[in-house]
């Protein structure tokens, strides 16, 4: 199969493609209560996230001036529970000649940037230059600077950009840590040359003067352009006391569902080269015209390598930089490039996932990501059902509490499916659902909203998604948040994750458990989540 790799999607040029002269419709039913969406304009890659002072900040890439892709800019939020968002004035707005691409934030506490004061260190933001004419440097993306002194609202642009410039029309999405070294810490900066499908890697003392490491890929996933790395450090759950590092790549399209989608690799940092495990690297090689260079099929590359998600709905994921807390917080852009910019809600449009908190556990198949939901800490308390030791009547549907007018909801269950399918009907209102299902004879986990609602504003929007899912002693356990537009399913403790958008009609509020000969639910929890 040739290999393509021209980069389908080109997010520079697609406002002038646009068909913007639809009727506009308002669909206030359709804003999650739960996920971040701009008040009236569009939204993708979540940039900068950073907890400051007690705040978690959210910027993002935003149009200010529409809910198309277009004149890229940082909008920018804040929550203290990540969970519940205040908007707040453009960060960092584009300019003639100039976008603000995706990015990171770091607090440079001891001003090492000169960008602040010993008394007002500075935050400061990395991100990518996309020039365009009537600019000199029009066609390369070249990485540059903003600083904020009063605590992430109000940023200046660094009179010295760009700072790292390598004449490339496709370097991008930096993301710059803290690193610890017994030498001295340094700031490490991750970004892709997006077209290569390579990760490269930085050094710097001050935030301007940046010294090349060492480049990584292309590897595993390489069925798109890569893009929105993320580079971190999480405790090694094999030997107490020691580090293992993860690293993010996301691609487009080339994921696992289709379209957009995250990637990583589980493996080892040494302050200039990241090494991947064995049980992490499936594949490598570089990327010609007849293909991968690797005798790994593209279709095994697909199915083998590791997902942060599973969906068709999580993309550009990264990670708050200082939060606190165990693990490493993610989140997403809850949409997918194969039709994002034709999503059906107005005013606004694209919302992030829910922020998950991501720790490495052990498997027989080597360290792997769980992710959790953060979710608001009153949810436990508003139960809506509970039930225990249920044996299902084969072919019956149980009954689970209707989804609410104005919060969302998350059904826990722990079931034995035993020899039979199980089906798990979400958004029901007799004939359109999302329909959650398991196979435990092929061992596969599917979501399939091709009669969800409303599914046909884009051809590629009607999917089922598949994955594998390995029951623990024959118990099947699903977390599964639904909120006005959406079904994030977190199976088996968050080792498994599916994201989906769903765009339900009136009356999609039924849910019902049907299983098999032998089906018992073992338990059962439906909370209300506001
Ligand atoms: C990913 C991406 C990034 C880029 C940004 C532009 O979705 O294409 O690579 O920085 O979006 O909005």
């Amino acid at each position: 199969m040739p290999f393509n790799v021209s980069m389908p999607h080109n997010p520079c040029a697609s406002l002038d493609t646009l068909d913007l002269t639809r009727v506009r419709f308002e669909t206030p039913d359709r804003r999650p209560v739960l996920h971040y969406t701009a008040a009236s304009t569009w939204l993708n890659d979540p940039n900068g996230l950073i907890y400051h002072h007690g705040l978690y900040h959210l910027y993002y890439q935003n149009n200010p001036f529409g809910n198309v892709w277009g004149n890229m800019s940082w909008g920018h939020a804040t929550s203290v529970d990540l969970v519940h968002w205040d908007e707040h004035a453009v960060a960092i707005p584009c300019e003639d000649g100039e976008a603000i691409f995706s990015g990171s934030a770091v607090f440079d506490a001891r001003n090492t940037s000169r960008l602040g004061t010993a008394e007002q260190p500075p935050l400061v933001a990395i991100y990518t230059s996309a020039y365009e004419a009537p600019h000199p440097l029009a066609g390369r993306q070249a990485q540059s600077l903003a600083y904020s002194l009063d605590g992430g609202f109000t940023w200046t642009k660094f009179a010295g950009n760009p700072v790292l410039d390598r004449a490339s029309s496709d370097f991008r999405d930096p993301k710059v840590i803290r690193c610890q070294d017994p030498a001295g810490d340094f700031w490490l900066l991750v970004a892709v040359e997006a077209l290569e499908r390579k990760v490269v890697l930085y050094r710097s003392e001050n935030l301007r003067d940046w010294e090349f490491l060492s480049e990584f890929g292309p590897a595993n996933a390489i069925g798109g352009v890569w893009e929105c790395p993320d580079l971190f450090p999480l405790p090694d759950p094999e030997r107490p006391g020691r580090q293992k590092w993860v690293l993010l790549v996301n691609l487009n399209p080339g994921g696992v569902a289709g379209g957009s989608g995250g990637q990583y690799f589980v493996g080892d940092f040494d302050g200039v080269r990241f090494t991947p495990d064995h049980g992490s690297l499936l594949a490598e090689g570089p990327v010609d015209a007849d293909g991968p260079a690797s005798d790994v099929s593209p279709a095994r590359r697909l199915a083998d390598c590791l997902w942060l998600d599973h969906g068709r709905d999580c993309y550009a994921t990264v990670s708050f930089d200082s939060a606190p807390g165990e693990g490493r917080v993610l989140i997403g852009w809850m949409s997918n490039w194969d039709y994002a910019v034709q999503t059906p809600t107005d005013p606004w449009r694209s919302g992030m996932t829910l922020a998950r908190r991501a720790a490495l556990v052990s498997t027989p198949d080597g360290l792997r990501l769980a992710q959790q939901p953060v979710l608001p800490e009153s949810g436990a308390g508003q139960r809506l059902q509970r039930a225990r030791d249920v044996a299902l009547e084969p072919g019956e549907p149980f009954a689970l509490a209707d989804f609410p007018d104005d919060a969302a909801q998350r059904i826990r269950l722990a079931v034995r499916p035993d020899a039979a399918p199980l089906t798990l009907r979400l958004f029901d209102d007799g004939e359109r659902a999302a329909v959650v299902r398991y196979s435990p004879e092929e061992g596969v986990l599917s979501l399939d909203r091709r009669s969800s609602g409303d599914v046909a504003f884009h051809e590629k929007f009607a999917s089922v998604e598949r994955v594998r899912v390995a029951p623990s002693d024959g118990v099947l356990r699903l977390d599964i948040i639904l909120d006005r537009g959406s079904v994030e399913i977190f199976a088996q403790d968050g080792l498994v994750v599916l994201t989906d958008l769903v765009f339900r009609g009136p009356g999609q509020v039924g849910a019902s458990l049907t299983g098999g000969a032998g089906a018992v639910l073992d338990s059962l929890e439906v909370d209300l989540l506001s």
